[in-house]
């Protein structure tokens, strides 16, 4: 198992889905966490599932605003004295859509929403980061990125964005001691899957996967925990894609 101590991360969309479970296990594996979102509701469950712990502090943020990243990093110096390690899990959308059909306005809160909300958080973060002499940057894109998704053109370009962003990271922050890597998640069994597809499309992608079934928040929580760990130290700008295997065809 990973440990994470001596770790002061920022997680974000950490009330609910993937951040949430993120934020829990980091607290599990010894980390201190500020867990933003912007649901106060979903923060307090995050707060309750990690034990009412005195190593989390909870932050009403929302990802895709410059002030609100500032003052994210500004509480992980007040409340923990510093800060290591960054995930920014914020993002989503929703498909139906083709380039022809989608707004310019719908276009730009998309990318605002998956990959500017990657550079605010970064761009606030790495100095601190810096200033304890490094630590880690996870940001999570999808498999979408990868393989493309049908009606979604703004989601899949903005999730290879956030994968190429994190190759930059990597190379300009490595004098820092900055370990930046990307996940790209398959189907994972949140809120998010729960708005967007109708269990039986979901019971599809279950058995799309080689595992046999969903993806559960805990696996990605497991592998941003593995990357960020002393265990993925030599990890770096690499693109880990978690989705229980794809079928093939015969
Ligand atoms: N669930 C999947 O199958 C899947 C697959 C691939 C990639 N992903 C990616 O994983 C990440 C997390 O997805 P999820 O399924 O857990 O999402 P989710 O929608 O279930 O949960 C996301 C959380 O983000 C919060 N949030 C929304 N807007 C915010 C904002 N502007 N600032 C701060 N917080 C905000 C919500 O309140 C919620 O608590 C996203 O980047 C998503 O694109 C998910």
């Amino acid at each position: 198992m990973s440990r994470l101590d001596g770790q002061i991360a920022i997680v974000t969309a950490a009330g609910g889905g993937i951040g949430q479970a993120t934020a829990r296990l980091f607290i599990e594996r010894g980390a201190k966490v500020i867990a933003t979102d912007i649901d106060e509701a979903g923060l307090a469950e995050t707060v309750e599932l990690a034990g009412g712990s005195a190593d989390i502090r909870a932050l009403k943020a929302d990802a895709t605003s410059w002030d609100d990243a500032r003052r994210a990093v500004a509480t992980a110096k007040e409340a923990f004295g510093g800060l290591t390690t960054l995930i920014n899990v914020v993002g989503g959308s929703k498909p139906g859509q083709t380039v022809v059909d989608m707004s310019v306005e719908d276009w730009a809160r998309w990318v605002d929403f998956n990959l500017t909300s990657t550079f605010l958080m970064c761009k606030a973060a790495i100095p601190a980061i810096g200033e304890a002499d490094g630590g880690a940057i996870i940001n999570v894109s999808s498999g979408a990125a990868l393989t493309g998704m049908m009606k979604n053109p703004a989601y899949v370009a903005a999730k290879g964005g956030v994968i190429a962003l994190t190759k930059s990271l990597a190379i300009d922050h490595a004098d820092q001691h900055i370990r930046a890597n990307c996940v790209t998640p398959g189907p994972i069994l949140t809120p998010l899957m729960k708005r967007n597809r109708r269990p039986e499309e979901i019971a599809y992608m279950a058995n799309m996967t080689l595992a046999g079934r969903i993806g559960m928040p805990h696996d990605i929580a497991a592998t941003i925990a593995f990357l960020c760990s002393a265990d993925g130290e030599f990890i770096n700008g690499e693109v880990l894609n978690v989705a229980g295997g794809r079928k093939g065809g015969v």
